[in-house]
């Protein structure tokens, strides 16, 4: 039987316990598929400044980099949210997607068709599907270039750097047209290159992959502040997203909200190799802690991610998902309850999982 290395960073808020879930999940799935898998924690974040004063211990780089993969719950809170920047916890999670040479990140946004009335857009606008492919480039760009503070005319002033590399550029539009050409072969690059010079070269250089390495898949492009609009007046146009750090931030959170259902959405960073880190893309909801209002299905359907993506477990990701599919129709955590279905807690909502599954 296989077995795999799985480092849990359950993090702070409602990490550990959405965490808790997924791994009874995987461990079930585990059973059903005929794989096993031994988890390790580590600490990441808030939960880390406090034990070891870092929100990057040395300790859990090592165990990322000797694993086959990480789960990730989230990190952050208001303990922590006086703290100088470089010692948050959010430079904890920066820290480990640079550690790891995590440079590709993916956010689907996708409607559950459970879910449908959940969007916050019209019905007309949202039309019978959604199903959007964001591919964020995440250990470049604004989030790691040079940054400071200076005295100009006599004032503080403050600056930060977005640039990127050829070469930089060149991977994470491999592995968005990659991405593109396994599902409706549409590719959209998002920059904002009538103004910045480091978006004229990503649109040029993603232009020339295009057609020396992918004349199958369709490129548009796109300014930032016409893709933010076209989200949300007519989402259904898009195939693949594939954009810089910063603005895929933004535009992932935007896309994510369309589907109605932050706390159903997973994603998976991934680097060259097969290791990779999955994480919920909702926060740590510290308000909700501990109270077992927390959905864990994001952190649920970021294990199906890692099985897919990681694990070479594509039907024991895609039994996980059939069974959040089915436990949906019949029982909800409080964030997506609707009326005559059983509300459940967070506990509750790992277990009906665990049972659905086949
Ligand atoms: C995300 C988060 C992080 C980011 C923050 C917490 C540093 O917003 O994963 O999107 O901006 O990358
Ligand atoms: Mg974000």
């Amino acid at each position: 039987m296989k077995t795999y290395s799985i480092v849990l960073l359950k993090g702070d808020g409602i990490g550990p316990e959405i965490v808790e879930q997924a791994v009874k999940v995987l461990k079930k799935a585990g059973e059903k598929y005929d794989f096993s898998i031994d988890f390790k924690e580590a600490l990441l974040g808030g939960s880390a400044i406090d034990a070891t004063g870092s929100p990057l211990p040395q300790a859990t780089i090592d165990a990322c980099k000797a694993a086959d993969s990480t789960l990730l719950g989230a990190v952050g809170g208001p303990k922590w949210d006086t703290l100088p920047g470089n010692q948050r916890p959010e430079k904890g999670l920066l820290g480990i997607r640079e550690a790891l040479g995590l440079f590709a990140n993916l956010r689907p946004a996708v409607i559950f068709p459970e879910l449908k009335e959940a969007s916050p857009l019209r019905a007309d606008i949202i039309g019978d599907k959604l199903d959007i492919m964001v591919v964020r480039e995440l250990t470049g760009g604004i989030y790691f270039g040079e940054r400071g503070r200076k005295t100009v005319d006599g004032q503080e002033a403050a600056y930060d750097t977005e640039m990127y590399s050829v070469p930089e550029i060149e991977r994470i539009a491999r592995v968005a047209f990659d991405m593109a050409r396994k599902r409706g072969k549409r590719l959209c690059s998002v920059d904002k290159a009538n103004v910045l010079e480091s978006s004229r070269l990503w649109r040029a250089t993603v232009a020339r992959i295009g057609a020396e390495e992918y004349p199958d898949v369709e490129i548009t492009n796109m300014y930032v502040d016409n893709c933010a609009m076209q989200l949300v007046r007519n989402p259904g146009q898009f195939d693949v997203i594939v954009t810089s750090n910063i603005f895929g931030d933004i535009l992932s959170d935007e896309a994510s909200m369309i589907s109605g259902s932050i706390g159903m959405l997973a994603s998976a960073s991934l680097s060259a190799g097969k290791a990779g880190l999955y994480e919920p893309i909702h926060g740590s909801a510290p308000d909700i802690a501990g109270t077992g209002k927390a959905n864990p299905l994001a952190t649920i359907l970021s294990g199906a991610m890692m099985l897919k993506y990681s694990l070479d477990q594509p039907e024991a990701s895609e039994a996980i998902e059939k069974a959040v599919s089915k436990v949906l129709k019949v029982a909800r955590t409080p964030d997506i309850y609707v009326e005559g279905l059983r509300k459940v807690s967070c506990d509750e909502m790992g277990d009906l999982v665990c049972e659905a599954l086949e």
